[in-house]
């Protein structure tokens, strides 16, 4: 990492990551020991259609039989609904699991915090989500990610689809207590699903790294989520059973995560709020879509974090301005994209050029939270132009 040290010296911050992971190729060897730990009664696990047809899911599920009695909830899907999340709620609350383990990609992972919510909850889980608050903490939730990129293994976030909008839920008792990481699990990933929530990992970092909250240690995640994602993202992409590959991305989903839940995210998280559910794109398609003109925007207000974030990616940025860093670092991340088959701009998605000024509002309106953090804050003026170059694809 850059030996540039930008933070005023005497700056107090605090670092919370509480889950307990357990990362490596064949983790799971260790997953009885881990989940004897909890001296389970029961067990409902969450998780989705095709991932439960997996051999992956039968071997782990075999293993958590051995320690206690099973049940199981199969019927997430990406991006979950508020039908799904209510469904969800009732096998919780009649269950009431002693631990709930998701397995999956975020959506199942985000799900399973919600059975916990909802196994120790009364109210419909859907209103904790619209700021009811939380009462009781619920069973301990075990995550075991079978792809790599929201980081949901380790934050204490849910998002849940309603209405058309998403809506988000943090809360302190959303925290796993385990993460078991074992990259082997996404060797059977398609290319498609690799990208798109591998990108996600990746935009984690960068907005992590952008954000006013971020601090040396977030930053030190942050910086080897970008390099681990810079090298391997396309490589899992081209070949899936590419180990070496799998294991750098689920490292850099991990520390992407541990750095967000920290900082917060930016811009770019919330701009692919206002078209990712119209456009039924898939969470980390959307953000990516958004992050190369974020970056082109935010560029003049962190010159000296440009430059590490360019380090990260192998990026020479001597004797060059912020603008031109910038640009640097949008190319690179646009050329990822392409190698990964995203889409590069709005028109591409087949948004009208009239939809840009409502998705403009719909952010300030619903999605402001994504500003606070945002380390240049845009003007309504300033938004417009960013949605006409998305539109464009300018990159
Ligand atoms: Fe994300």
């Amino acid at each position: 990492m850059s030996s540039k040290f930008y933070h005023p010296l005497f700056r107090v911050y605090t670092f919370h990551s509480p889950t307990r992971v357990v990362f490596g190729v064949n983790a799971l060897d260790r997953l009885v020991e881990e989940l004897k730990k909890f001296d389970p009664k029961t067990a409902l696990i969450v998780s989705g259609k095709n991932v439960c047809k997996t051999e992956g899911y039968s071997k782990i599920s075999k293993m958590i039989s051995s320690v206690c009695p099973v049940m199981e909830f199969n019927e997430v899907s990406p991006e979950p609904g508020s039908s799904l999340v209510t469904k969800l709620a009732e096998k919780a609350s009649e269950a009431k699991p002693s631990l709930v383990i998701g397995i999956g990609g975020g959506s199942s992972l985000d799900m399973a915090k919600v059975a916990s919510v909802a196994a120790a909850n009364e109210k419909d889980p859907l209103s904790y989500f619209k700021g009811e608050p939380i009462t009781k903490r619920g069973p301990p939730v075990v995550t075991i990610p079978t792809l790599s990129g929201t980081g949901s293994e380790v934050t204490p976030i849910s998002v849940v689809v309603d209405k058309g909008k998403k809506l988000a839920l943090s809360h302190p008792f959303l925290y796993p207590s385990l993460a078991v990481v074992d990259p082997t699990l996404s060797v059977t990933a398609s290319p498609h699903s690799t990208a798109s929530a591998g990108i996600d990992a990746l935009c984690h970092a960068m907005e992590s790294f952008m954000s006013l909250d971020s601090t040396p240690i977030t930053e030190s995640l942050a910086f080897e989520a970008m390099s681990l994602s810079d090298e391997y993202l396309e490589r899992a992409y081209s070949n899936g059973e590419d180990i070496e590959a799998r294991a750098g991305l689920s490292l850099a989903s991990l520390l992407a995560g541990m750095a967000f839940l920290n900082t917060g995210l930016c811009l770019a998280h919330g701009i692919a709020y206002t078209f990712a559910v119209k456009c039924n794109l898939p969470h980390g398609v959307s953000v990516a879509v958004a992050e190369p003109y974020v970056l082109e925007f935010n560029a003049p207000a962190i010159p000296d974090k440009l430059d590490v974030m360019a380090a990260a990616f192998g990026i020479d940025t001597e004797g060059a301005s912020p603008a031109e860093t910038g640009n640097a670092i949008a190319m690179r991340l646009t050329e990822i994209m392409d190698t990964l088959n995203l889409p590069l701009g709005l028109e591409e998605l087949g948004l009208d050029e009239k939809d840009l000024e409502p998705m403009v509002d719909d952010l300030i309106n619903n999605y402001s939270r994504f500003l606070v953090k945002n380390p240049r804050k845009p003007s309504r003026e300033d938004l417009v132009k960013l949605y006409q170059r998305m539109f464009e694809g300018y990159w």
